[in-house]
């Protein structure tokens, strides 16, 4: 059963970062030790479609699949590219050694279908096991915790919200149980675990974040 649109949703208020999002050419390029976490361009659409055909990545995302063709993936960067790219905050994770673009993530849905902004992230599989989703969400935390904010009534599902009224602002990720290395790139960045659902007959786990705590 599908309980996202069974479940009831409430009026909450709630800190949410400022819209429009800073757009790709006015946001910050991101560095850490090992990584340059920049803004997406056209020009990256061959290595997304790279990475967005590798079975082991894929199956791991909603879209539970590889893409097609590049057309599948073209539509998907679009969403990422202006006239977009100031309703996500979606960034491309390259190594600093060489600029290559090993991975995605980000900011994908703002707002999810439960109410609160979404974060994902994806990197080819030869880069896994490194630290570096973990070293590229610090950092992506970092600046989404700075962006401006401004308080707002939003309507979030009631099993996403910790009580009624005024409420603190959440960060949400949401990944299959037997994701390990997801959760624990989650559980060492500061998320918690909070909600078990079905959809579409996938077993989910809801982890949120709390940006002003
Ligand atoms: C999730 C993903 C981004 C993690 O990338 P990564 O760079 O390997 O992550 P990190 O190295 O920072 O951390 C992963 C940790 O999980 C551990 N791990 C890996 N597989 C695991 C498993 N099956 N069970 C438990 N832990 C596991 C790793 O050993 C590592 O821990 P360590 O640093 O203590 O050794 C990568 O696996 C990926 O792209 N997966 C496909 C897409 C996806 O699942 N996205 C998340 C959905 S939002």
């Amino acid at each position: 059963m599908d309980n996202s649109e069974t479940d009831g949703f409430a009026t909450v208020r709630s800190s949410l970062p400022t819209l429009p999002l800073p757009s790709n050419s006015e946001r910050p390029t991101l560095t850490t030790t090992r990584l340059l976490i920049r803004p997406l361009q056209p020009t990256d659409l061959e290595a997304i479609y790279v990475l967005r055909t590798r079975p082991e990545v894929m199956k791991w995302t909603s879209a539970g699949c590889i893409d097609k063709d590049i057309e599948k993936t073209r539509e998907v960067l679009n969403r990422f590219l202006p006239p977009n790219d100031t309703a996500t905050l979606n960034y491309a994770i390259c190594l600093k050694s060489t600029g290559e673009l090993i991975g995605q993530g980000g900011c994908h849905l703002y707002r999810a279908k439960h109410g609160w902004p979404e974060v994902g992230y994806m990197l080819r599989e030869e880069f896994w096991g490194q630290g570096l989703a973990t070293e590229f969400l610090g950092a992506w935390l970092q600046f989404w915790g700075r962006l401006p904010r401004t308080e707002r009534e939003i309507r979030v599902q009631k099993a996403m919200v910790t009580d009624e009224g005024r409420v603190p602002e959440q960060l949400i990720a949401i990944i299959e149980p037997s994701n390990g290395a997801s959760q624990k790139v989650l559980l060492r960045s500061g998320f918690e675990p909070f909600r078990e659902f079905t959809e579409a007959d996938d077993k989910l786990v809801a982890f949120r974040f709390f940006p002003s705590k």
